[in-house]
């Protein structure tokens, strides 16, 4: 595996966290470059994307490199049945950066092994996206002044929602207290409960999303419960529309509380939330732009200035 690769959040440790945050920062004061002339960045996107793939793009564009790939495999020689194996290591012979979105888990570690180039996962199914953690760290430092000791409210699809499985994560090294809030058929899964008992970091699971959970949180972190995860379309329709917050939740809320989401939301959160102070999810998504400048910038080995 290339050390560069960022396969999972916790390939990198806290020090490496935060040197991405400082030159995030820098890329947001800076974000047009030459650096990346002459390097080839290729986005092989097995899923559905709009801003992990454009937002990838448009921070190698920014910074002079090019953009080489698919955002849909089926176009590709995939669909007559060449395997992922042969499909990244042709890849290999024309980029120097891998960018790869796969519905597998595991997919992005699987490639690696076949590849002496960089990859970074841009989500491998319900498993790890590392690099929207970077942004979501970026936006929760942005909006707190600080990443420790806050209080964050997980809420939707915490089984198979790969951006809240690698926040908690990254959240080890901040003493987080987190608030779970999600129906039984989509709690988080033993192994992050595990993992946060293992890391010391509180949280509490809840059904009901309650005002005492919003009234006690800094970051309420929504998600979407995703369709596509689902085998049993009817287990889908059981649960699709059990949380959305709208602006009248927010009341009583404490005045730092930001509300983010990845995107794309469907109906977790009201229209009428956007024109609130507390939403932050557009903004969170723009700061996707300069997290990825220097996630890319790291994997092929060039040192930038930190802010
Ligand atoms: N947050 C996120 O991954 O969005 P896309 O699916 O649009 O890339």
């Amino acid at each position: 595996m290339n050390p560069n690769s960022l396969v999972s959040i916790s390939d990198i440790d806290k020090e490496e966290i935060l040197r991405l945050l400082r030159q995030a920062r820098y890329f947001e004061n800076h974000p047009n470059q030459r650096i990346l002339e002459g390097k080839v960045v290729a986005t092989l996107f097995f899923e559905p994307s709009t801003r992990t793939r454009l937002s990838f793009e448009t921070a190698v564009n920014r910074l002079g490199g090019r953009v080489i790939g698919f955002s849909d495999a089926s176009t590709t020689s995939s669909s007559k049945g060449e395997t992922l194996k042969d499909t990244i290591k042709m890849v290999s012979n024309y980029a120097d950066l891998i960018v790869m979105r796969h519905y597998l888990e595991g997919a992005a570690r699987y490639a690696t092994e076949v590849t002496d180039i960089p990859v970074i996962n841009a989500g491998d199914g319900a498993h790890q996206h590392p690099s929207q953690t970077m942004l979501d760290l970026y936006s929760i430092y942005k909006t707190q002044g600080r990443l420790d000791d806050l209080t964050i409210t997980l809420v939707g699809d915490l089984k198979y929602g790969r951006t809240v499985h690698s926040l908690l994560e990254a959240m080890q090294y901040f003493n987080p207290t987190f608030n779970f809030v999600a129906c039984k058929e989509l709690q988080m899964p033993a192994e992050y409960r595990q993992f946060c008992t293992d890391k010391g970091m509180r949280y509490e699971e809840s059904t009901d999303f309650s005002p005492e959970v919003i009234a006690s949180s800094d970051i309420i972190y929504m998600t979407r419960v995703q369709r596509e995860r689902f085998t049993d379309i009817m287990e889908y329709e059981k649960v699709k529309n059990l949380y959305n917050l709208n602006a009248a939740m927010l009341e009583g809320s404490k005045e730092n509380l930001r509300v983010l989401h990845p995107l794309p939301r469907v109906n977790e959160i009201d229209q009428d939330v956007d024109d609130s102070p507390k939403a932050y999810y557009f903004q969170q998504a723009k700061n996707g732009l300069f997290a990825r400048q220097a996630i890319i910038c790291r994997a092929l080995g060039i040192d930038i200035p930190e802010e």
